[in-house]
């Protein structure tokens, strides 16, 4: 499929026309060629990857130099998609230059188009900086995984009106700082759909319903690939795992009973010189 780039001004245009903004994450380069031969809007190299990549039990392990690492591997294998890069956690949040000069990192280094932060009002001033610095911020409000710990686990936000209000205000500041969208995760629905319609800049929603202007899920989990958590919000839109874990079992089988490699996985040799050889080993 050949087309264009996506741009910034594409994905507020989609939020004009109320064309549902497609959001996927991959973290290495062939899979990031394979998401790119579709027609997704936007690629994410989400901290996710500390998880479904690197094994670690949470994102708050995750470093700068792994996600630049994993940013570079994905800019390679994409042409068109735009492409976010996630900010791990303390490379942001204790101090303001620290933040820029690392945003910067995603853009310079990694060949990513904007980043993408964790937080509401707490971190509008920090927004505000790297936006000033001429990059793209993309927010990230609602169950926010590096604060996990902070938040007693990965659960629902937003469920008391209390609460929901408190997301809308963390979602007009983070706008008011200059995101020019966000990603709104795991809350109900009535709330979310509420922040999208009170929002200039466009939604993109995991576990937070319909009304979002844009959905978007982890690589591993549609495909059906990392079974270690599964929430309620995920959709699996292919069992690659068990697909991968038949084929490797049929290998080994055929590795066992010779079935492989057959004639046509071997090379042959000239049968002149193949004599000759076993002739001279023979004599050996
Ligand atoms: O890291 C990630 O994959 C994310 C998405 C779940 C939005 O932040």
């Amino acid at each position: 499929m050949s087309r264009k780039k996506v741009t910034i001004l594409d994905i507020q245009k989609r939020k004009q026309t109320q064309t549902p903004i497609t959001m996927l994450t991959a973290y290495d380069f062939t899979s990031a060629i394979l998401v790119d031969q579709t027609d997704i809007d936007i690629i994410l190299v989400g901290d996710s990857l500390g998880m479904v990549m690197l094994g670690y039990p949470g994102t708050t392990q995750v470093t700068m130099d792994e996600m630049l690492h994993h940013c570079k591997a994905v800019a390679r294998g994409t042409s068109n998609a735009f492409l976010v890069g996630d900010m791990p956690f303390m490379s942001y949040q204790p101090d303001v230059a620290e933040a820029v000069r690392n945003a910067g990192r995603f853009l310079k280094e990694a060949g990513m188009d904007c980043v993408k932060v964790e937080g509401g009002r707490e971190i509008a001033d920090t927004v505000r900086a790297i936006v000033r610095a001429g990059i793209p911020v993309m927010g990230h409000i609602g169950l926010t995984p590096q604060t996990v710990s902070q938040l007693g686990g990965f659960r629902i936000q937003g469920k008391t009106a209390v609460a929901a209000q408190s997301l809308l205000e963390d979602a007009l500041a983070l706008q008011e700082a200059g995101c020019f969208a966000m990603v709104l995760e795991a809350i109900p629905a009535t709330v979310a759909t509420q922040i999208s319609q009170r929002l200039a800049i466009p939604t993109i929603g995991i576990g937070a319903g319909v009304g979002c202007d844009g959905q978007v899920l982890v690589y591993h989990d549609m495909l059906g690939l990392y079974d270690r958590l599964q929430p309620r919000f995920v959709k699996e839109f292919g069992q690659i795992g068990k697909a991968i874990t038949t084929a490797v079992q049929t290998y080994t089988e055929e590795v066992r009973s010779r079935q492989f490699p057959a004639e046509e996985h071997t090379y042959p040799m000239n049968e002149a010189e193949e004599a000759a050889f076993l002739a001279a080993v023979a004599g050996r």
